[in-house]
C-alpha cells in the first residue's frame, strides 16, 4: 500500500538482495600552509611531503585535516616549470604549469603520477578545460594513501576505500561550479560486498567533514572501477558505506505512496457508496465479498496514512493501537484477497452448483476471524510485540512507524501470509483462466467477448492482489516503483472494477428488458 510499509516488509529480504544505489561523495585538496611559512616550503616541497607523510600516520581527523591543508598550500606555492612529479612515503603529487587551460589526464600508481599512462595504474584523473587557470597558476594533483588504521577512524559514515585520497586544486583560485565535471576514476582492488556500496565524497575544510554535494558516484556492481564525477576541486575519496535507499528515491516513492493511498481511499469510499446506493449490488453475493475486501483495504489505508505521524507523537498507547490495527488490517486484506480467489473459483469452476449454507457468514468468519486470531496469538506470545519500529532495520534511529516490533512475528505473519495468499491465488487464477478458455472454446468467439475476458482477468488479478506478487520480484529500483504504484492504486482499480460491474449489470438489465435472447455465460463479476 505504501512505500515505507513495503520497504519495511521487504527489508529483511532485501538485506541479502542488493538494491542498487549509490551515493556520491568527494574529498578535495584545499589550500593551506605547511605550518611553517610558504616561502620555506616552496623551497623544499619534498621535505614538506615527507613531514606530512609522517604526520598522517598519527593523529586524529582534525589533525589530519590540518595536515592535508598544509600540504595543499605547500604544493600550490611550489614553483615549477612545466610538469613536475614528486613522491614521498605514502604521498604522490604532480604539479602542472605547462598549459593549465587545456584538459589534462593524470595517471597515478602508488609511486608516481604522470600525464601519460603508468604501469599498475590505480587512479586516472580527467580535468576539463577552462579551470579558470592562467599561465601563472599551477594545477596540483596529489594522492594520499592512508594506512589501515586511519581508514577507519575519521568521521565519515564509512571506510575510506583503498585508503586513497585524491586532491586537486589550482593555485590561487578556488574552482567550483564546473560546466564539465572533473572525473576521478579509481581502479578497484578489493571487491565491495553485497551489503555495501561506494560513495564519492570530498573533504569540506569548513565543516571539517565529508560531503557529497556536487559529486556523483558512477558505479555498477561488478564494475572494476569507481568513477567520481564532481563539479569542483578539493580532496576526494571513496567511502564504502552500507547500501541504503537513496534519499531522493525514497522521497519520490513516499510521494507516490501518499498520492496513491489518497486515491485509493477516495476510490474505495466511492465503491462503498455505490454498494450502499445500488440494490443490485447489495443483493449480489460476489459484491458482498468485494465490499469486504474494500473494507479491509480502507482499514489498511486509514491506519497506514498517519502511521509515521502517530509514531512521531511519542504516545505509547496510541502507537500500540496503531500497530495492532495496522497489522490486523493488513492480515485482513490478505485473507480477503485469498477469499476472493476462493470465491472466484466457486463462481467460475463450480458455477455455483453447490450450495453452501450461510456462505457469506462463513467467509466473514475466516476473513475477519483469522487475522484476529493471529494478532491475539502474537500478543499472547509477546506482549511487547507492538510498538515503535524503524522503517529500515539497518538504521534503528531512522524514521519509525508503529508496527510489529518482533522481527520473527513480523516475518512469520506478514511474509508467511503474503506467500500463502500469493500461492493460493495464483493457483486459483490458473484454474479460473483454464475454465474461461474452455468455456470460450465451447462457444462462438467474438471480439467483444474476448475484450470482456481481458477485463475480467484484469479485474480478477486486481482483486486477487497479484500486484503483491509483483512486489516479491521487484528487487530493482524500477520494479519497486512499479510495485509501489500498482499497490497504491489497488483501491482505485477496485473502484473502476465496481463501476464496470455496475455498467455491465445495467446493460444486462436493459437487454433483458428488450426481451433479447442472451446467452448467459458465467456470471463473472
Ligand atoms: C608534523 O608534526 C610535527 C610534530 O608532531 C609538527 O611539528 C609539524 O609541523 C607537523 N607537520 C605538518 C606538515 O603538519
Ligand atoms: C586499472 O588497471 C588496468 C590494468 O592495470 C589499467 O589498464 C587501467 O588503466 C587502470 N584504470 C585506472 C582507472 O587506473
Ligand atoms: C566526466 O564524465 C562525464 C560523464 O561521464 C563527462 O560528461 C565529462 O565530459 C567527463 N569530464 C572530462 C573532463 O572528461
Ligand atoms: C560485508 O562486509 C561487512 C563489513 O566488512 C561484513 O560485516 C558483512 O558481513 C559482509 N557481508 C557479506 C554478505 O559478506
Ligand atoms: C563546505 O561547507 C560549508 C558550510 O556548510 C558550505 O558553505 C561550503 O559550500 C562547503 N564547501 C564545498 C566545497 O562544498
Ligand atoms: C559528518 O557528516 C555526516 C553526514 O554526512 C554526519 O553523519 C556526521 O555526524 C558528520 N560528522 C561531524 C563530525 O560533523
Ligand atoms: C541511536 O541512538 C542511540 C541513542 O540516541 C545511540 O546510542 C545509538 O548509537 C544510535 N544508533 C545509531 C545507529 O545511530
Amino acid at each position: 500500500m505504501t512505500v515505507y510499509f513495503l520497504q519495511f516488509i521487504f527489508t529483511e529480504t532485501r538485506m541479502t538482495w542488493c538494491l542498487h544505489w549509490w551515493l556520491v561523495q568527494f574529498l578535495i585538496c584545499h589550500a593551506m600552509t605547511c605550518n611553517a611559512d610558504a616561502e620555506e616550503i616552496s623551497a623544499d616541497p619534498r621535505h614538506c611531503m615527507e613531514d606530512v607523510s609522517t604526520n598522517l600516520t598519527k593523529g586524529d581527523f582534525q589533525n589530519f585535516i590540518k595536515v592535508i591543508d598544509s600540504l595543499q598550500k605547500g604544493l600550490e606555492n611550489t614553483n615549477v616549470m612545466g610538469t613536475t612529479s614528486m613522491s614521498a612515503g605514502n604521498l604522490v603529487a604532480l604539479l602542472n604549469k605547462a598549459n593549465p587551460s587545456t584538459s589534462l589526464k593524470i595517471h597515478a600508481n602508488n609511486n608516481e603520477a604522470k600525464l601519460e599512462a603508468v604501469s599498475n595504474s590505480k587512479v586516472i584523473v580527467q580535468l576539463p578545460k577552462g579551470l579558470g587557470a592562467g599561465p601563472t597558476n599551477t594545477v596540483v594533483f596529489c594522492m594520499v594513501i592512508l594506512n589501515e588504521q586511519n581508514r577507519l577512524t575519521w568521521g565519515g559514515p564509512g571506510l575510506i576505500y583503498d585508503g586513497r585520497l585524491v586532491g586537486l586544486s589550482v593555485s590561487g583560485t578556488p574552482v567550483s561550479g564546473l560546466q564539465e565535471c572533473v572525473n576521478i576514476t579509481i581502479n578497484m582492488t578489493t571487491t565491495i560486498n553485497e551489503t555495501q556500496e561506494p560513495m564519492c565524497v570530498f573533504l569540506n575544510f569548513t565543516t571539517k567533514n565529508y560531503s557529497s554535494e556536487g559529486c556523483q558516484t558512477l558505479w555498477e556492481r561488478d564494475q572494476t572501477y569507481i568513477t567520481c564525477s564532481c563539479d569542483h576541486l578539493t580532496y576526494f575519496t571513496v567511502l564504502i558505506v552500507n547500501s541504503s535507499p537513496s534519499p531522493s528515491n525514497q522521497k519520490i516513492l513516499s510521494y507516490i505512496t501518499l498520492i496513491g493511498c489518497s486515491l485509493s481511499l477516495f476510490g474505495l469510499s466511492i465503491a462503498v457508496l455505490l454498494f450502499i446506493t445500488h440494490k443490485k449490488f447489495r443483493a449480489d453475493v460476489s459484491m458482498k465479498v468485494h465490499i469486504s475486501l474494500v473494507f479491509a483495504l480502507i482499514l489498511l489505508n486509514v491506519h497506514f496514512l498517519p502511521s509515521e505521524m502517530v509514531a512521531a507523537l511519542s504516545s505509547n498507547s496510541l502507537c500500540v493501537y496503531m500497530a495492532l490495527a495496522l497489522h490486523y488490517s493488513l492480515l485482513a486484506t490478505f485473507s480477503w484477497m485469498a477469499l476472493e480467489g476462493f470465491h472466484l473459483y466457486l463462481l467460475l469452476v463450480r458455477v455455483f452448483n453447490i450450495y453452501i449454507r450461510r456462505y457469506l457468514l462463513k467467509l466473514s468468519v475466516v476473513g475477519w476471524g483469522v487475522p484476529a486470531v493471529i494478532v491475539s496469538l502474537v500478543v499472547i506470545i509477546d506482549q511487547t510485540a507492538y510498538g515503535y519500529t524503524p522503517v529500515d532495520s539497518s538504521n534503528p534511529n531512522g524514521t519509525a512507524i508503529c508496527y510489529v516490533t518482533n522481527t520473527t512475528a513480523m516475518m512469520v505473519t506478514t511474509m508467511g501470509m503474503i506467500c500463502l495468499v500469493f500461492l493460493f491465488n495464483v493457483i486459483m487464477l490458473g484454474v479460473t483462466v483454464r475454465r474461461l478458455i474452455s468455456l470460450r472454446q465451447g462457444q462462438e468467439t467474438n471480439r467483444s467477448s474476448t475484450t470482456k475476458d481481458i477485463f475480467t482477468l484484469l479485474g480478477i488479478s486486481t482483486l486477487l492482489g497479484i500486484t503483491w506478487g509483483v512486489g516479491f520480484f521487484s528487487v530493482t529500483t524500477a520494479g519497486q516503483y512499479v510495485f509501489c504504484i500498482l499497490n497504491s492504486l489497488q483501491g482505485f482499480l477496485i473502484f473502476l472494477w465496481f463501476v464496470m460491474s455496475l455498467r455491465k449489470a445495467q446493460k444486462a438489465a436493459a437487454e433483458i428488458r428488450n426481451d433479447t435472447q442472451t446467452t448467459s455465460g458465467p456470471k463473472s463479476k
